[in-house]
């Protein structure tokens, strides 16, 4: 045997002792461990390089509860019905633990001040987006898309993201932080965005590794606090006493403790409006151009409401909205096939789930986007069927059994009724404005990312023009 080998053996076989003494099951009816052989890396290579192929192929293989070792940490899946209602309801789990270090990586912000803040945002976001007073931003909204439509002009030919994020993004920026407020008009934007794109490619694995490791990223996330220092001090030399007139930016602003970390703030309201609501606003436009039959009743149904095409700047009301349920329909399906690779909670005491004891320490994770493929909760899973949503309560704000992408329980997203009505808007405007021809295939989700709604893997053009 040559010294290579002897080295190599050598290494491996130390590597084996230490993962032997250091990784015994801590529990016998611990889930199946998916712990690869190195330690700490454990699975991480494998999982990191297609992680939601990966979770499905480990339910498969070793059941619904199971536990992937990666990077010093345990990451445990529940993918059926007891394991769904535990992480939704269970006392021994905690959000704010789960997610901290997510946000000091991403935003800067530091543990103490999380903590401090966490409960009263939150309160703050659920009340101003909720239902009953998300009808304060509808007007304005409107207003605001179809001032960024116009700037699309008569006709032409674009990759359907770039065009709906021309549109969506000025006009959320709008209607959060205040007209003005952040860089929208043409010029400065296109600085603007393309540092907030490479933040969001990043995000993900900018919450998983030291900022050292991502250097362009980090560039980007100092240079948009920079300008979201301006964004924070126009924000609050403006704010008016009423508290109907404040934007959302104020009110989180009036409740913050660490007002130095207001711009940290801003970037990651920013970051949850967009890097979700956006891909959901593509994929609901590309399924429906995709679906001729869609397409064509969604058109009937605008017709209906708005007369022909062609007029100037209509309005939606909220009764508006509700006669064009279809669209809806198609926002809440775009959104089941294309949601989120998976949320998290920390177990914080040894939870008890079918057979298995989940230890304290464990993070507890759930896939939405596998979930919404469960034919139990939804037959025929992989097919955009807008007309399953026929079943749901959307009167009473409910949505179908197991749909799950704004997660639940009391952490549910808090912009869900404002991304749904966001879309929903934009879809009727464009449709009613303009004719689409889908250029390109739809394209297929990326699969790559478990953080946010599931992105397009390439371009998709579309050609437009105005209906006559
Ligand atoms: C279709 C679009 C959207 C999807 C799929 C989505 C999904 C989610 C999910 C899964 C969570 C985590 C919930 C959990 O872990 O239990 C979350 C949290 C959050 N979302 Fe959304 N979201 C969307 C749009 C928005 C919008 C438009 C906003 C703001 C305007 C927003 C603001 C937030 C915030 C601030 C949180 C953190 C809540 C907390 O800290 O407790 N989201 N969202």
């Amino acid at each position: 045997m040559d010294v290579t080998m002897a080295v190599l053996l050598a290494l491996v076989l130390g590597l084996l002792v230490v993962k032997f003494a250091l990784f015994q099951p801590r529990n016998p009816n611990s889930p199946p461990c998916i712990s690869g052989w190195i330690p700490w890396l454990g699975a991480a290579f494998q999982f990191g390089k297609a992680p939601l192929e990966f979770i499905e192929q480990a339910r498969v293989k070793y059941g619904p509860i199971f536990t992937v070792f990666a990077l010093g940490n345990r990451f445990t899946f529940v993918t059926e019905e007891e394991g769904i209602e535990a992480f939704f309801t269970s006392k021994d789990t905690d959000f704010e633990q789960a997610v901290q270090q997510t946000v000091q990586r991403t935003t800067s912000v530091p543990a103490e001040i999380f903590y401090r803040n966490h409960s009263r945002l939150y309160s703050t976001m659920k009340g101003k987006m909720g239902t009953s007073s998300l009808y304060l931003f509808a007007g304005t909204l409107c207003q605001e898309l179809h001032e960024h439509m116009d700037c699309l002009g008569t006709a032409g030919t674009e990759n359907l993201s770039d065009l709906i994020r021309s549109v969506m993004y000025p006009a959320t920026v709008n209607i959060l932080f205040g007209k003005g407020v952040c860089p929208t008009n043409k010029s400065d934007i296109k600085e603007f965005e393309e540092h907030f794109q490479k933040y969001d490619e990043g995000f993900e694995y900018g919450s998983q590794m030291p900022e050292y490791f991502m250097r362009n990223w980090s560039k980007s996330k100092k240079w948009l606090l920079k300008v979201f220092e301006k964004v924070v001090s126009d924000a609050e030399r403006a704010s008016p006493s009423d508290s109907d007139s404040k934007t959302l930016l104020q009110h989180l602003l009036d409740n913050l403790h660490g007002k130095h970390l207001a711009p940290n703030y801003a970037l990651l309201l920013l970051w949850a409006s967009q890097a979700n609501a956006m891909p959901v606003a593509f994929w609901t436009l590309a399924f429906i151009l995709s679906h001729p039959s869609v397409y064509k009743n969604i058109m009937e149904d605008v017709g209906s409401v708005f007369g022909k095409a062609g007029k100037e700047n209509i309005e939606i009301s909220e009764d508006d909205l509700k006669k064009l349920l279809l669209i809806k329909w198609c926002t809440l399906e775009a959104i089941r096939l294309r949601s989120p690779g998976a949320i998290t909670k920390k177990v914080v005491n040894p939870i008890k789930i079918q057979t298995f004891t989940i230890p304290a320490g464990d993070m507890l994770m759930l896939s939405p986007y596998w979930v919404h493929r469960n034919p139990k909760y939804f037959p025929d899973p992989e097919t955009f069927r807008p007309d399953r949503w026929k079943e749901a309560n959307l009167e009473k704000n409910a949505f179908l059994d197991g749909f799950v992408a704004f997660g639940g329980g009391k952490h549910q997203c808090p912009g869900r009724w404002l991304a749904i009505m966001e879309v929903h808007m934009l879809v009727i405007l464009f449709l009613y404005k303009y004719e689409f021809i889908l250029l390109d295939p739809v394209p297929k989700e990326s699969l790559l990312h478990l953080v946010g709604t599931q992105q397009p893997v390439g371009a998709c053009r579309v050609q437009y023009k105005l209906r006559q």
